[in-house]
């Protein structure tokens, strides 16, 4: 397996008490499949990821990602993993907003050690024309293209994806789907995606069910639904 997470335990102490925001989650991802999270709002989507990624940091149990035992890390060890490794795609995309598209994806390539071309990252996207424009000049589905790009420009081995369809609507959001299942096949790159779109677990070879910093189910599945055919 490619990405093992064991008996993951997370919570958050504040002054009078303590909330349990992962319970003991194990999960894991064979190299070049696409996994999905669901669970409703507060379940600890969010926060397992971040583990996953690296930007955040666990009390308990174990993330192995490629044989690297990232919870064993420390801070130095962890800002290497991620830059190395992983690639991070949010909902609300994250751009920098005084730099342009192209000047945002090479922010990264610029600190990674073996980045893949920026114009051939856009036009993976779909973006090359619009290399020169500033964030706020783009639409969502197209800001979205440009994070996508930024985040797939230092060839991450792993892709982690939170709600990255959360802020467009059906047609923008099966684009963003299409475009993540190619990279998933052009580039290998393997994908983990939260969702709170039934739907999108279709497209999904592993989906895990979160509720309360459990998870509640676990569902290999037997086909995979090419994103364009899928409904909501
Ligand atoms: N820094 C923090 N301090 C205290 N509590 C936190 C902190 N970060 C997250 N939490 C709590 O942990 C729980 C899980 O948060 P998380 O962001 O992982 O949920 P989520 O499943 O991603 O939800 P959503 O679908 O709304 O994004 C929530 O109850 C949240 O309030
Ligand atoms: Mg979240």
């Amino acid at each position: 397996m490619f990405l093992i997470v064991e008996n993951l335990k997370k919570s958050y102490k504040t002054t009078d008490i303590t909330t349990t925001v992962l319970n003991g989650v194990g999960m894991n991802l064979d190299k070049g499949e696409i996994g999905v999270i669901l669970g409703p709002s507060g379940s600890g989507k969010s926060t397992l990821l971040n583990i996953i990624g690296g930007i955040d940091k666990c009390d308990f149990g174990t993330v192995l990602v490629d044989n690297l035992e990232i919870t064993k890390l420390n801070d130095n060890e962890l800002t290497d993993y991620r830059r190395k490794n992983v690639g991070f795609i949010f909902q609300f995309y994250n751009l920098i907003p005084n730099l342009t598209a192209g000047e945002n994806i090479e922010v990264v390539s610029n600190i990674s050690s073996s980045p893949l071309n920026t114009d051939e990252v856009l036009k993976a996207v779909g973006m090359l024309d619009k290399k020169y424009r500033f964030p706020r000049e783009l639409s969502g589905g197209e800001q979205q293209r440009i994070s996508i790009a930024r985040a797939i420009v230092k060839n991450p081995k792993l892709l982690l994806c939170d709600e990255p369809t959360g802020a467009l609507d059906f047609s923008t959001s099966r684009d963003i789907l299409k475009l993540l299942q190619r990279i998933n096949k052009d580039f290998g790159s393997t994908i983990l995606m939260i969702t709170h779109n039934n739907a999108i677990s279709s497209m999904a070879n592993r989906v895990y069910r979160v509720r309360s910093g459990e998870i509640v189910d676990s569902v290999v599945s037997k086909e995979i639904i090419p994103a364009e055919r899928i409904e909501w």
